[in-house]
C-alpha cells in the first residue's frame, strides 16, 4: 500500500507561479492559426487574437509566456516585426518547415496577448544571429520612457507608453540551433550580451541565461562558474521522448503499453536532472539566488501521419495529462530551485494545452491538468513523506504515484496525485497531520484506454469530473485512484 503524510505545520516556502508557465514559438500552427489570425479573418477575434483560444487560455491563469522561440529565436529579427503589417519583411522560417514569416505577430501583438490573458512576458533575445546592438535596442524599444530613438519609434508605431518587461533570455539552446557554441565560448557571449541589455527606469530584469539540456551538467558547471553573478536564471530543457531516438519517438496514440511506462520512466528522469543540476549550481550559489528556469519541457513524438513535418503537431493522450501531473509534481517538490518553468508548446505544437483546426478548437488531458494544478500557484508548499511502491513491468521501473501538496492563501490544502499504473487502480493511505480538515473534494482525470484523448469530433472524451473513491477518518484518508489517473484533493 502506499502512504503519504503531508505535514501541515512544515512549509516549504511558495511555489512559484512561474512553474505554471507556458511557450509560444513561430513554429507550425502555434502561432499564426492556433494563437493569431488576424483582424480580418472569419475565426471571431479580439485584435486578430481568435476568441476561443484566448478564453480557453485565461481559465487555466497563465503566469508567463515564453517567446518568440525556441530556435526560431536565434534567427528573430525583432525589427522585421513592428510598423504597418502589410509593409513588414517575409522571412523564411528555416528551422521551422521553410515556410514564410510574415511578420505579423511581432513585438506589439506579443506584448498585447500577454495583457490580454494577464500574463507576464518572457522574451527570449537572439545571440545566434543577432547583434549586441540589436538586442540592446529591443529592451529600449520595449522598456524606455522619455525620448531616445527607439522610444520614439515605439510611439511612432502606436505605442506611447513603455511596457513592463521581467524575464529576458539571452539566447536559446546555444550549444545547438542556437549557435553550435561550447559552454565557455557561450558564457562570454552572454556575458557580453547581457551587458547591454539595460534597464530602464525602474524596469527591473530577471535575466535567463540559456542553458543545458538532459545531462549536460558541465554546461551548467561551466555557465554557473563564469557567469553566475551576471544570471538571475539559468535554463534547462528536458523533452519526455519515449522511442529509441529522435528519428523514432514512437506516435502520440498508437504505442503499445511497453511505451507507456518508458515514457513514465523517463518523466520521472526530470526529478534526477532537476536533483543534479540543482547540485552544481549549490556549490556556486548556496542561498539559491539563481533560478532553475525549464523553459521547455513535455513530451515529444513522431507528428501526427499526413502533417508537415517541421510543424511538430501531436495529438494528446491520457498518458500526455499524466506526464504533466508527474512534471508538475516534481517541479512543485524541487520549488526552492524551480522558479519557472515552460511547457512546450501552448497550441498545436509538441504537447499542447490546445488543438485547432480552422474555426474548431479542443481542449486536450494536458490543458485539464494545467486547470486542476493552478490551485498550487503561488500556494505554500508542504512537506511530503512518501513511501510508494515501485511498479516493475516491461524493462522499466519507476514509482506507482506521484504527489505534491500546498496551502492556498485561503487555507485550501490541495494534494495533486497520479497513479501511473496503466492497469490496475491503487490504494494510497493519506495522513495529514498538523491541521484539521471537515470537508474534502476531489476532481479526478482519468480514461478507459491509455491512447484516449479529445478530438474534434468528440471534445469532451477526457475531462475532470468529481472524484468520490475516499473515506475520512480522524484526518486520515483511504483513497482509491483509478488506473491512469491525475486527482486533485482540497481539504479544509
Ligand atoms: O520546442 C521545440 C524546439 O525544441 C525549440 O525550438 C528548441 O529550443 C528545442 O530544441
Amino acid at each position: 500500500m502506499n502512504k503519504v503524510i503531508v505535514n501541515t505545520d512544515v512549509k516549504q516556502g511558495t511555489i512559484n507561479k512561474n512553474i505554471y508557465g507556458h511557450f509560444a514559438e513561430h513554429l507550425g500552427r502555434g502561432i499564426y492559426e492556433g494563437i493569431w489570425v488576424g483582424e480580418e479573418s472569419s475565426i471571431p477575434n479580439t485584435n486578430g487574437v481568435r476568441n476561443d483560444v484566448l478564453e480557453a487560455l485565461k481559465a487555466i491563469d497563465i503566469p508567463v509566456l515564453r517567446w518568440p522561440g525556441g530556435c526560431f529565436a536565434d534567427e528573430y529579427h525583432w525589427k522585421d516585426g513592428i510598423g504597418p503589417r502589410e509593409n513588414r519583411k517575409r522571412m523564411v522560417n528555416t528551422h521551422w518547415g521553410g515556410v514564410t514569416e510574415n511578420n505579423h505577430f511581432g513585438t506589439h501583438e506579443f506584448m498585447m496577448l500577454c495583457e490580454m490573458l494577464g500574463a507576464e512576458p518572457y522574451i527570449c533575445g537572439n545571440v545566434g544571429s543577432g547583434t549586441v546592438q540589436e538586442m540592446s535596442e529591443w529592451m529600449e524599444y520595449l522598456t524606455f520612457d522619455g525620448e531616445s530613438p527607439m522610444a520614439n519609434w515605439r510611439a511612432e508605431n502606436g505605442r506611447d507608453e513603455p511596457w513592463k518587461v521581467k524575464y529576458f533570455g539571452v539566447g536559446n539552446e546555444n550549444w545547438g540551433c542556437g549557435g553550435n557554441m561550447s559552454p565557455e565560448f557561450y558564457a562570454n557571449f552572454y556575458k557580453l550580451y547581457q551587458t547591454y541589455v539595460r534597464n530602464y527606469g525602474d524596469n527591473k530584469l530577471y535575466k535567463i541565461a540559456g542553458g543545458a539540456h538532459d545531462d549536460d551538467y558541465n554546461w551548467t558547471e561551466v555557465l554557473m562558474r563564469e557567469a553566475g553573478p551576471h544570471m538571475d536564471g539559468l535554463s534547462l530543457h528536458y523533452y519526455t521522448i519515449p522511442g529509441k531516438n529522435w528519428n523514432n519517438k514512437g506516435s502520440a496514440t498508437d504505442f503499445a503499453e511497453g511505451e507507456w511506462d518508458t515514457t513514465m520512466q523517463r518523466a520521472f528522469y526530470i526529478d534526477e536532472l532537476i536533483t543534479k543540476h540543482a547540485t552544481v549550481m549549490d556549490k556556486y550559489d548556496p542561498d539559491k539566488r539563481v533560478g532553475m528556469i525549464i523553459d521547455e519541457w513535455g513530451t515529444w513524438f513522431d507528428v501526427e501521419p499526413g502533417t508537415n513535418p517541421g510543424f511538430l503537431y501531436q495529438q494528446n493522450t491520457i498518458r500526455d495529462a499524466l506526464v504533466a501531473g508527474v512534471s508538475l509534481n516534481i517541479f512543485n517538490n524541487h520549488s526552492d530551485r524551480v522558479q519557472m518553468a515552460n511547457i512546450a508548446q501552448t497550441v498545436n505544437v509538441l504537447q499542447a494545452m490546445i488543438l485547432t483546426d480552422q474555426e474548431k478548437m479542443i481542449l486536450t488531458p494536458t490543458y485539464h491538468v494545467f486547470e486542476m494544478y493552478k490551485v498550487h500557484q503561488n500556494a505554500e508548499r508542504l512537506a511530503l513523506d512518501v513511501e510508494a511502491e515501485t511498479v516493475q513491468q516491461n524493462g522499466q521501473a519507476f514509482p506507482g504515484i506521484s504527489v505534491s501538496a500546498s496551502k492556498a492563501q485561503d487555507g485550501t490544502i490541495n494534494i495533486s496525485l497520479c497513479n501511473l499504473e496503466k492497469a490496475s487502480k491503487t490504494k494510497l493511505s493519506l495522513d495529514v497531520r498538523g491541521e484539521q480538515f471537515s470537508h474534502v473534494s476531489g476532481r479526478v482525470l482519468t480514461a478507459d484506454k491509455m491512447n484516449e484523448h479529445n478530438t474534434f469530433e468528440q471534445p469532451e472524451n477526457i475531462k475532470p469530473i468529481d472524484f468520490k473513491s475516499f473515506k475520512n477518518e480522524e484526518n486520515k484518508l483511504d483513497v482509491e485512484l483509478p488506473p491512469m489517473s491525475v486527482v486533485v484533493l482540497s481539504l479544509n
